[in-house]
């Protein structure tokens, strides 16, 4: 039996730094309610490019550390909300921008918990033996998509990348040992949290063009609820299917959409702060990337045989959990 064993990781952000002084500048808010309320102090943008600029920077690294020629992939994989374009696949910009010439790829979306979903879609591919280099990218250019007129969402949002490598390792103890995934959309959820322009049911036309539908709307309070009793849940059932306790778990990684939402599930897990991931305050919702930099960001700190507990919430609604054992 072939498990999917997580070999490598790479990162990046923007330099650009948009701190909560500056689009104090731009919207009616303060550093005091952004802090108190999301824990945010500051996130990254990129001025020039596209979501397919910080992924290739982000798979670029990954290659170099994990010591891999770009013909060498055989598989990318790449959630997203903010694709390059409608058609086609940001994952072709990808392999076109590497050489990844041995690769197939596609890009899919789930919100907020797209990598989370990823984990799962690549353990499949890459448990069946078929697939010896695969690699999953979660990368949003959230700028593209935030409208900076609108203080309850335009402090929430930054941008950047990270990408996974996975590799099949026979009967290893490492690697992606369990992932659950939920979605729900009844009770509104799709009014709650979505981008509405242009998909088919708000196509673009002269008179939508500008209107506020094409950037992300949220109803904080409703989705905030259900985010704190989504994570909560699902990582409770995946520690108890696995036995795992605060004991043995080294680290939990929460998608990083609001630091009350992870101090909430961290709770429930009955986890001391020194056991979180937490970048939010630096990078802010990256969406499809906050999983993967905290990975990024700790990797110097991760010993082999830890126990981690990777989990998200977003649009849809949609929420999972996936429990991996570091593999170095
Ligand atoms: O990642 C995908 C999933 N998304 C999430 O998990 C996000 C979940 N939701 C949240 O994180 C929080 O609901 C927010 C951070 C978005 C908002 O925090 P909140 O504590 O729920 O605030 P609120 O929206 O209820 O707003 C409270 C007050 C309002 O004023 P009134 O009506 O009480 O007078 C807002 O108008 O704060 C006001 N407000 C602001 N004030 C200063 C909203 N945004 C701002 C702002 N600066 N940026």
């Amino acid at each position: 039996m072939y498990r999917a064993v997580i070999t490598g990781v790479g990162g990046y952000v923007p330099d650009y730094v948009l701190t909560n002084e500056e689009l104090s500048t731009i919207v009616d808010t303060n550093d005091e309610w952004i802090m108190t309320r999301t824990g945010i102090k500051e996130r990254r943008i990129l001025k020039e490019g596209a979501t397919s600029t910080l992924a290739a920077r982000a798979v670029d690294e990954l290659l170099k550390k994990t010591n891999t020629k770009p013909e060498e992939v055989d598989l990318i994989i790449l959630a997203t909300v903010t694709p390059d374009m409608r058609v086609p696949s940001t994952a072709n910009i990808i392999q076109e921008k590497l050489g990844l010439v041995n690769a197939w790829g596609f890009d899919f979306q789930a919100g907020c918990s797209g990598f989370l979903f990823g984990i799962e879609i690549v353990q499949r591919f890459v448990e069946s033996g078929r697939y010896k280099k695969a690699i999953l990218v979660g990368a949003d250019l959230m700028s593209s998509i935030t409208n900076y007129k609108d203080r309850n969402t335009c402090i929430l949002f930054g941008d950047g990348a990270a990408a996974i490598m996975v590799e099949p390792q026979e009967n290893s103890e490492f690697g992606i040992i369990d992932t659950q995934n939920y979605c729900d959309s009844t009770n509104g959820a799709i009014e709650c949290l979505n981008v509405k322009r242009h998909g088919s049911a708000y196509p673009l036309t002269p008179e939508t063009c500008l209107l506020d539908e094409q950037f992300v709307y949220q109803d904080g309070k409703r989705v905030f609820v259900r985010a704190v009793k989504g994570m909560a849940d699902v990582v409770e059932e995946v520690m108890v299917r696995n036995h795992l306790s605060k004991e043995n778990l080294a680290w939990l990684v929460p998608h990083q959409a609001n630091k009350r939402i992870i101090d909430a599930a961290r709770d429930r897990a009955g986890l001391t702060e020194d056991k979180v991931m937490i970048n939010i305050h630096k990078y802010g919702n990256t969406t499809n990337a906050t999983i993967p930099l905290c990975l990024w960001e700790y990797e110097k700190q991760l010993k082999k045989g830890d126990n981690l507990m990777l989990c998200a919430f977003g649009a849809g609604y949609t929420w999972g959990a996936a429990y991996v054992k570091w593999a170095y």
